[in-house]
């Protein structure tokens, strides 16, 4: 009996020990699965960790790339700019060379007569508003449409509040086109929306001008009149013969136009040229009530290269191109008060379009220029500063 249950404790013992053989392999291997696990936790925490460093290197490595591109693109505007200056200065270089020499016959002379002429009109000249501005810059350009030809002349009334705009298509003809609004005018098929408006007599070049709701226009043929048009009754209330003799194209580069009709804040102005003074622009203002010339200046800015002017506040500016046509410039000034000079006027570029300027027609209510260039409508507008002002 003693023996049996020694036999058994012995068996369970071995039963025992094999049990905890078992627990112990278990235990061993769960252990080492979870050293695994821990193993895998920190190599993904490394990856994320090194993945968040590889991102933050490559976002700093596209900033500094975008930096550099920017870098480069204002490089290239520069450049730009440099190139542009450039052109314009063998533009200029350009208009230099095509200059005229100067006239043997005595300078000195001639400078001290244009002088003296202008000396007598600084007293005689009586400013009617206290206008003061010139010309600063261009500050936009506005292409409206295209109608008609590559010469012609558009402007709307700068005194009449109703805003119409007349249009003198080529540098002949009889037939005014006449629209209600710029908005009409932009919007019109062609002529469509516009009011034909048929002048007694036809008119030649390009230098109409309309004022307080009439036209001034220059009569076609060699006698040279300016005929003042009344646009509500549809009427010629006056008109006068240009008292200038031997009259020649105003402008070098636009042939058929001799008289050219401005208006600035003081009024109605002439430019032309005679035979006389055929190397230099005229200027005359004239009375737009009765059509007497008040008075006429010898200005200093030569015809050739010129292709339009217009008057701001007494100033007139003239444009000049080049036959082959390239940028326009206002390169010469002649101000009837005195207190703008050439020396103090800025060179100011029109941007580059497509020819020539046939018209540039200032309008000093809206302070824009009304321009046609190869039948194209433009409008510039301006910056002005005040005269004396550097
Ligand atoms: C404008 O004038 C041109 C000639 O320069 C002519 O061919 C054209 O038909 C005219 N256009 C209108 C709308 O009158
Ligand atoms: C445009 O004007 C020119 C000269 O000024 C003239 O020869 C031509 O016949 C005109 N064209 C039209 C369509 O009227
Ligand atoms: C047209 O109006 C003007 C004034 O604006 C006047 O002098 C002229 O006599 C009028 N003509 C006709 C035909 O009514």
């Amino acid at each position: 009996m003693a023996l049996r249950a020694l036999c058994l404790l012995a068996a369970l013992t071995l039963a025992c020990a094999q049990h905890q053989t078992l627990m112990e392999y278990i235990e061993r291997r769960i252990l080492s699965i979870e050293d695994r696990i821990s193993a895998w936790h920190d190599n993904t925490n490394r990856y994320a960790v090194e993945l968040r460093e590889f991102k933050q290197q490559i976002v700093a490595l596209m900033e500094t790339l975008e930096k550099e591109r920017q870098g480069l693109r204002s490089e290239l505007d520069n450049t730009n700019t440099r190139v542009e200056r450039m052109e314009r200065e063998l533009d200029f270089l350009e208009t230099q060379n095509h200059a005229p020499p100067c006239v043997e016959v005595d300078d000195k002379l001639v400078e001290q007569q244009v002088r003296k002429v202008k000396e007598k009109n600084k007293a005689k000249y009586e400013r009617l508003t206290d206008c003061r501005d010139m010309i600063s810059s261009i500050k936009s350009m506005k292409i409206l449409k295209r109608l008609g030809g590559a010469t012609g002349m558009w402007a709307k009334d700068p005194v009449a509040q109703s805003g119409e705009i007349y249009v003198f298509n080529n540098s002949s003809g009889d037939t005014l086109h006449h629209f209600k609004t710029v908005r009409d005018f932009a919007a019109s098929a062609g002529t469509s929306r516009a009011k034909k408006i048929k002048l007694p007599f036809p008119w030649g070049g390009t230098g109409h001008t309309v004022y307080d709701g009439h036209v001034y226009y220059v009569k076609e043929g060699q006698d040279f009149q300016v005929i003042k048009y009344d646009l509500k009754n549809e009427t010629v209330v006056d008109s006068v013969v240009f008292p200038a003799e031997e009259q020649v194209p105003v402008y070098g580069l636009s042939p058929e136009t001799f008289i050219d009709l401005a208006v600035d804040e003081e009024g109605l102005w002439a430019i032309y040229a005679t035979k006389e003074n055929e190397k230099n622009i005229c200027l005359a203002k004239m009375d737009p009530k009765t059509l007497a010339i008040e008075e006429m200046w010898d200005t200093p800015c030569p015809r050739e290269n010129a292709e339009a002017a217009f008057v701001i506040c007494g100033t007139v500016y003239v444009v000049y191109n080049t036959k082959l046509p390239s940028r326009s410039r206002v390169q010469c000034v002649f101000d009837v008060s005195d207190m703008v000079t050439n020396d103090d006027a800025p060179l100011v570029y029109f941007p580059r379009r497509y020819s020539s300027h046939a018209s540039l027609k200032y309008n000093p209510r809206e302070r824009q220029i009304y321009a046609w260039d190869d039948g194209y409508q433009i409008l510039y507008k301006l910056v002005l500063k005040k005269k004396l002002e550097v």
